[in-house]
């Protein structure tokens, strides 16, 4: 059976790849150090899956802990999720951003090679863009970052470039979200934030459960086509999903490559939160304020060479993705507990 080591797989989107990848009949061993979830996520993948992934709580800065995980399991390929992620924190705290997900990182790629294990699919992010200068966006297009978060994605992005232009036996995907939103359909697996959120639908979701008293809309004065900012979401099934097919290529070629994870429509903040909505029926208050700072206006995929190289592509749409959002924080009042 082909070993596959998941880097903060008790976290959002490495949570659903874990269940996805054990449904498609891989052996999953989870890394986390549990900063950002907890171990009741496991009994939730074996609720799903039937299976309690094997699981070692460990930070990716800590190199025996790394050692003694590939001492300890065959492992065929690892998916490297484990990061910290919110970009504003990224601008108050750029070191300890640098030191986790770039020293982490390289640490986790030290013991990959240490062990011969030379086969990656990468956490990357549609953030590398920056501003982009036409949408949709293919991978071709030119990259620049705003903040730290988004340079530990574009470091990590080079690293691996490099380490597989020394090596041609390292297999490396860089696969680069969108927008990542919704749960699981059972309402066993979904978004956890710590504290207020800053993304879109976790915060709509508190103010569709009344814990939040009304949404803050950043700024409706885009060019869109009703003024307020435009994303690609992506149901984060569709997103394991996509781990799933990029697994399986990585393991059949050498090289890296990008690619882009998302639906290639682009809904507005008010379009996702009408749909929220129909979703939790009821009328969501929001109210229009300035723009946040390091915002763009409008950000989707070109979804092409994800069909062309994986055959994946999206499936579910903003209803199915607001409906198990909306599912998951019914169930989930107080979180994964
Ligand atoms: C979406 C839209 C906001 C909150 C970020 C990261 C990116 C990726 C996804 C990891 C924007 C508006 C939001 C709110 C609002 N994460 N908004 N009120 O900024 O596109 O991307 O998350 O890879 O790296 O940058 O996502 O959900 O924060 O914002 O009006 O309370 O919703 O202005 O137009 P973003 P977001």
């Amino acid at each position: 059976m082909t070993t596959i080591l998941v880097t903060g797989g008790t976290g959002y989107i490495g949570s659903h790849t874990a269940a996805a990848l054990i449904q498609s009949g891989y052996e999953v061993v989870i890394l986390d150090n549990l900063y950002n979830s907890n171990e009741h996520v496991l009994e939730r993948i074996q609720t799903i899956t039937g299976v309690l992934p094997k699981f070692y709580q460990c930070d990716i800065l800590d190199k025996a802990g790394l050692k003694k995980i590939f001492d300890e399991n065959k492992i065929d390929a690892v998916i490297h999720f484990a990061g910290y992620k919110a970009v504003g924190e990224s601008c108050e705290i750029p070191l300890t951003y640098y030191e986790n997900n770039i020293s982490g990182s390289i640490n986790l790629y030290e013991a990959m090679n240490d062990a011969g294990v030379k086969t990656l699919v990468f956490s990357s992010s549609a953030t590398v863009y920056g501003a982009p200068k036409s949408v949709p966006i293919r991978e071709d297009f030119p990259t620049h970052t705003t903040n730290p978060y988004g340079s530990t994605k574009l470091m990590n992005e080079m690293i691996l470039a490099d380490v597989c232009a020394s090596d041609p036996e390292w297999s490396v995907l860089l696969l680069r979200y969108f927008n990542p939103i919704g749960a699981h359909q059972s309402g066993l697996l979904g978004e956890v934030p710590n504290g207020i959120p800053n993304n879109l639908v976790p915060y709509i979701a508190r103010v569709a459960n009344g814990t939040l008293e009304f949404l803050r809309v950043w700024g409706n004065d885009y060019p869109t086509v009703d003024g307020t900012g435009v994303r690609d979401y992506i149901h984060v099934c569709d997103l394991a999903d996509g781990h799933i097919a990029a697994v399986k290529y990585a393991l059949e070629h050498k090289g890296a490559d990008y690619i882009n994870l998302g639906t290639g429509n682009g809904y507005s903040v008010l379009q996702v939160l009408h749909a929220y909505e129909k979703a939790c029926g009821k009328e969501l208050p929001y109210k229009i304020m300035e723009r946040r700072p390091g915002d763009i206006a409008t950000c989707y995929a070109d979804t092409e060479k994800a069909f062309k190289l994986l055959g994946w592509k999206a499936k579910y749409n903003i209803d199915d993705m607001c409906r198990d959002s909306w599912n998951f924080t019914v169930k989930n009042p107080d979180g994964i507990v």
